[in-house]
């Protein structure tokens, strides 16, 4: 197994990263392969949602397209993607509120949010488990989490066709160097043990990996 590659610590802030990554993202949204529905089908409600690291932020917009939550709040440390997940809610018709945050001090009272989301930022968490921890502070009782991301030890046709379909062509190194900083099942599976998220379930599909569960 090969060891974890650090990709960044503080999140994707160059403007043209940027620009290509919302691009990308538009991409596999409209392909259907964001993997919107299998969040929800993990247990999600509505109620106050709050998405991390929601980047150019199509993912927990369709999320509220579909289970039309109370609101929608995403807490991102990157400002040029908080710029474009304003536009894009301003398209969706959707009243989001975006703020400049590290999810691992989240700007956020104890007890705010119904559901925590997140897809595709985990891998970028300087200290996963404060993330955590911060995900089990900021949910209410009750509350539900869904925290998808790519998995470092997929096989290698999800590898192949992980890079040969990502668009446009100029995102695919970014998309193994991301694959490269995934964990495995494994690894998070100690990260939870150790947080307040111990009752977690981690599940696996042919990408990647969601960790899902409720607040006691
Ligand atoms: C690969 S993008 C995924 C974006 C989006 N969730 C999606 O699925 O299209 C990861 C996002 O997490 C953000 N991020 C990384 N570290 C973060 C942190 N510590 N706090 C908040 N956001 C963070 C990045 O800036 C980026 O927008």
């Amino acid at each position: 197994m090969k060891m974890r590659v650090i990709e960044t610590n503080v999140g994707i802030q160059n403007e043209v990263t940027v620009e290509m990554f919302d691009s990308f993202a538009r991409t596999m949204r409209d392909r259907g392969w964001n993997g919107v529905d299998s969040m929800i089908a993990s247990g999600l409600r509505g109620g106050d949602m709050l998405e991390i690291g929601p980047g150019p932020g199509y993912v927990g917009l369709e999320i509220a397209k579909k289970l039309t939550p109370d609101s929608l709040t995403g807490c991102e440390i990157s400002p040029a993607m908080l710029q474009f997940a304003r536009k894009n809610a301003k398209n969706y018709g959707i009243d989001a509120r975006y703020v400049q945050g590290n999810c691992m001090e989240m700007p956020f009272e104890a007890e705010s949010f119904d559901s925590v989301i997140s897809n595709g930022s985990l891998h970028e968490w300087e200290t996963p488990v404060r993330v955590f921890n911060e995900i089990y502070r900021v949910l209410r009782p009750g509350g539900r989490y869904c925290i998808t991301d790519l998995r470092r030890n997929v096989n290698l046709l999800a590898r192949y066709l992980g890079l040969a379909t990502a668009k446009p062509r100029a995102i695919r190194p970014g998309f193994i160097s991301s694959l490269n900083a995934a964990y495995t099942v494994g690894e998070i599976t100690e990260l939870l043990r150790n947080s307040d998220l111990k009752g977690a379930m981690v599940t696996t599909d042919f990408f990647g990996l969601c960790i899902s569960g409720e607040k006691k």
